[in-house]
């Protein structure tokens, strides 16, 4: 039985996941804006899982860590909270930039650097950092989606560095870079757009990855899509 940090749990990957964690046995706690969204995420999942507000662009550190101290460690935290900003580079607004990098990278390194103590603490702790086949490079590219590839690169790329920082601490580090995942994030950007892969299936793939994924990677950017890149 694992304790489990998951972003983004009112709905999509992060909800679907959160619940097959929860229904495995582990102690899961969810973060999310919506509240509703994880009551509904709670009833699924039952009372391995706590639910806790949080805004990762207004990051309430104290009230997290109140939170987690009960928690004593944490082996596994999941960031797959998710902002997609969809708009060609050259409207791109500083709060365009400030929302999709304030969600897709500085509040998953916020979150990192508050709760390495109790990571550090598990002697085999796994962050899983949910990137994009967007910010994966050699990847086709689409009109529109610089802004979040970038943000989506960025955690990428300190995933790299962290699991090398972190690695006499026991703190693996690893990013999966995915494809189209039939959410409502992608049927908001691309309406119409079937994707090859539901968000149950994503989910008891992320579920396996984050509680397993450590013994056999470690830095590693993975893509994890059906369709060529
Ligand atoms: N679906 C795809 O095709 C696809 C492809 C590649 C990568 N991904 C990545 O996979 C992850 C999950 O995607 P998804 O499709 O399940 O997205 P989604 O349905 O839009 O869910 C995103 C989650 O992120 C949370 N979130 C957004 N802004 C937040 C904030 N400021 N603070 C805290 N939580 C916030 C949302 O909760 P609240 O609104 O309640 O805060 C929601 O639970 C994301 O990182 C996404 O970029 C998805």
């Amino acid at each position: 039985m694992k304790n489990i940090i998951i972003t983004g749990a009112s709905r999509g990957i992060g909800f679907d996941t959160a619940v097959i964690l929860a229904r495995q046995g582990h102690r899961v706690l969810a973060l999310s804006r919506n509240e509703e969204g994880l009551r509904a995420l709670k009833k699924e999942a039952g009372e391995q899982l706590d639910f806790m507000a949080f805004d990762l662009l207004k990051p309430d550190a104290g009230a997290l860590l109140e939170k987690v101290r009960p928690m004593e460690q944490v082996d596994v935290l999941i960031n797959n909270a998710g902002y997609l900003l969809k708009k060609p580079f050259e409207e791109i607004t500083n709060t365009d930039w400030s929302r999709a990098f304030g969600v897709n990278f500085f509040g998953p390194a916020h979150l990192m650097q508050i709760l390495r103590p109790f990571l550090e603490k598990s002697g085999e702790a796994h962050i899983l950092n949910i990137g994009s086949m967007g910010g994966y490079q050699g990847s086709a590219k689409f009109p529109g989606l610089s802004g979040y590839s970038a943000s989506k690169a960025a955690i990428s790329n300190l995933t790299e560095c962290l699991a090398e920082e972190w690695k006499e601490k026991k703190v693996a580090c690893n990013c999966l870079c995915l494809g189209a995942v039939q959410t409502e994030m992608l049927a908001e950007a691309f309406p119409g757009l079937q994707a090859p892969v539901s968000s149950e299936k994503m989910g008891e793939f992320l579920a396996y990855f984050a509680t397993s994924g450590h013994r056999f990677f470690n830095g590693k950017v993975l893509p994890v899509s059906v369709s060529t890149p």
